[in-house]
């Protein structure tokens, strides 16, 4: 398949600095039989095989534990690949993806077993031209497992004649500050920090990209960006279901750590952030932890916390069986960071995560200061609203004089909706986006190590609070399942300040007649 266009072209006054795509590459997948590597990892690969973003001769290794053949594992590995109007072209771009995968079986903690995948490996880089060959190794594992893994693919599976090797990793990283310097430290004795990425799929999606974009390439939004305009930040997450399934990996982790520590704060650091020197990924991670390093650990009073109670037909938390029965692990979140440095001094930002919510919807509201008094009256806030998903947009709500012999004012957006202001829109998957910047050596969307300690910084003292390692474990307040989180909520986000828009406000067609 012929190599797509560099995708660093399509923004040429975006300068960022990575390799480009290495022929010769072998992408192995570990834990290929597991859920990530289905419904993401491998699904992803296809995405970009798709386009013709995968380095010309690739091959796909997928190792697990597993014991398996070719036709089961190919069966499995492409179970999540979508062909909704089976179109031909698709499903002959998929026999063209399976031709490219192989399975090896194999323990995670026996080095022989390293040793034949690194033979069956050396087997595909044999019919490569070159004797340059690279290797990334994708770990789709869970936690227990990182360490044997990475020190097996150091010691057996690593090429040292020319190429590179790279290991992308994902949370969970640790469960606090100590855990995570434990856990990264070991990962340090076998893969350096250039050949290390660690994924927070957040950083991949498209509205959180273009984050910096809206931020550095508009005067009129930057000359706004600060304490003496904004009055308070909200960076909200919701999920309109439930533990199901998964309720024992999350009830040892709980909300704060799966959504709040990780995605919430990378998107808030690039909120906060100051202007990087360049787009070269040292320079964004420089200035994302600069304003980390700002932030002091969260005080008990800037958190509420909830759970899940059954209701609408639907099970509550406690419900499920895979949760102990009495378990305080909070499914919502709310908590405000406090960001001391000259730009932000006093600006609350507001991260509220929870699960079983009323909707899917994860976005960004930045809310302005009031206007002066004086010409007008309880006038409408300005709110600038980032949409991540789903329907990515970026609307503003200004005031406007009501059209016709009124002279009211009212309120009104700029409305930048993806879906109608561009075409043919085609919005990749975060996975897609990640694993191309991995194979490209491109690290600005990946997390670096100080940038996880300072994150951790942060949350520790409440996470230990809440595991009871602090005096009593606090008491999440119930909510029901389907709502739009514990009654206390309204409350605690006023008592930042934010104003919620009055109710005659309609977005976004309103009829003039009803005004
Ligand atoms: C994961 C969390 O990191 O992110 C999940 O572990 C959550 O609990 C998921 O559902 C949300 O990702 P997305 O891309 O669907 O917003």
């Amino acid at each position: 398949m012929a190599r797509a266009r560099s995708m660093s072209g399509t923004i040429p006054s975006m300068e960022t600095s990575h390799d480009e795509l290495k022929d010769n590459t072998v992408i192995i997948v570990l834990g290929a039989s597991g859920d990530l590597a289905k419904k993401k990892t491998l699904p992803a690969l296809f995405g970009l095989f798709r386009q013709g973003f995968l380095p010309r001769d690739v091959k796909i290794v997928g190792y697990a534990r597993t014991k398996m053949d070719h036709a089961e594992f190919l069966k499995r590995g492409t179970s999540y690949i979508k062909n909704p109007d089976d179109d031909t072209e698709t499903a002959k771009h998929l026999e063209e993806f399976k031709a490219l995968l192989t399975y090896v079986p194999g323990d995670y903690e026996d080095g022989n077993a390293y040793d034949a995948l690194n033979q069956h490996l050396e087997e595909i880089e044999s019919h490569y031209q070159s004797k340059e060959c690279n290797r990334l190794f994708y770990l789709a594992l869970p936690p227990s497992v990182f360490i044997p893994v990475a020190k097996n693919l150091k010691e057996h599976c690593y090429v040292s004649k020319g190429g590179i090797n790279r290991i992308i990793v994902e949370k969970p990283f640790g469960k606090d500050s100590e855990s995570a310097r434990e856990l990264l430290g070991s990962l340090k004795k076998y893969w350096t920090e250039d050949e290390t990425f660690r994924i927070d799929h957040y950083l991949g999606k498209e509205m959180v990209k273009n984050l910096l974009v809206l931020r550095f390439a508009n005067v009129a939004m930057n000359a706004a960006w600060d304490k003496n305009s904004i009055s308070n930040v909200q960076i909200t997450f919701k999920e309109p279901f439930g533990t199901e399934g998964r309720g024992g990996y999350f009830d040892e982790f709980g909300i704060i750590r799966d959504i709040l520590q990780n995605h919430l704060l990378q998107v808030l650091s690039i909120i906060a952030m100051e202007r990087p020197v360049s787009f070269a990924a040292e320079d964004i991670r420089d200035e994302k932890v600069k304003v980390l390093r700002a932030i002091p650990p969260i005080e008990r009073d800037d958190v509420l916390l909830g759970q899940y109670v059954a209701a609408n037909g639907k099970p509550g938390y406690l419900d499920d069986n895979t949760v102990p029965h009495n378990s305080v692990c909070p499914t919502f979140a709310a908590t405000t960071l406090w960001i001391h440095n000259p730009r932000w001094e006093g600006v609350p930002f507001i991260l509220k995560a929870g699960k079983a919510l009323n909707e899917a919807k994860v976005e960004v509201r930045i809310q302005f200061k009031d206007v002066t008094q004086g010409i007008f009256k309880d006038i409408a806030r300005n709110e600038l609203v980032i949409r991540i998903q789903p329907s990515e947009a970026v609307y503003l709500k200004l005031n406007a004089k009501t059209p016709g012999l009124y002279t009211r004012a009212m309120p009104t957006e700029m409305d930048l909706t993806y879906k109608r202001r561009f075409v043919d829109l085609s919005i990749p998957e975060a996975y897609e986006a990640l694993i191309l910047d991995a194979l490209k050596g491109d690290h600005s969307n990946f997390v670096r190590h100080d940038e996880l300690d300072v994150a951790w910084k942060i949350f520790t003292p409440i996470l230990h609070w809440i595991d009871g390692l602090a005096g009593p474990r606090p008491r999440p307040v119930n909510y029901p399942y389907g709502s739009r989180g514990p009654k206390e909520l309204d409350p605690f986000v006023n008592k930042y300040g934010f104003k919620r828009a009055s109710n005659d406000y309609v977005w976004p067609v309103a009829s003039l007649a009803s005004l």
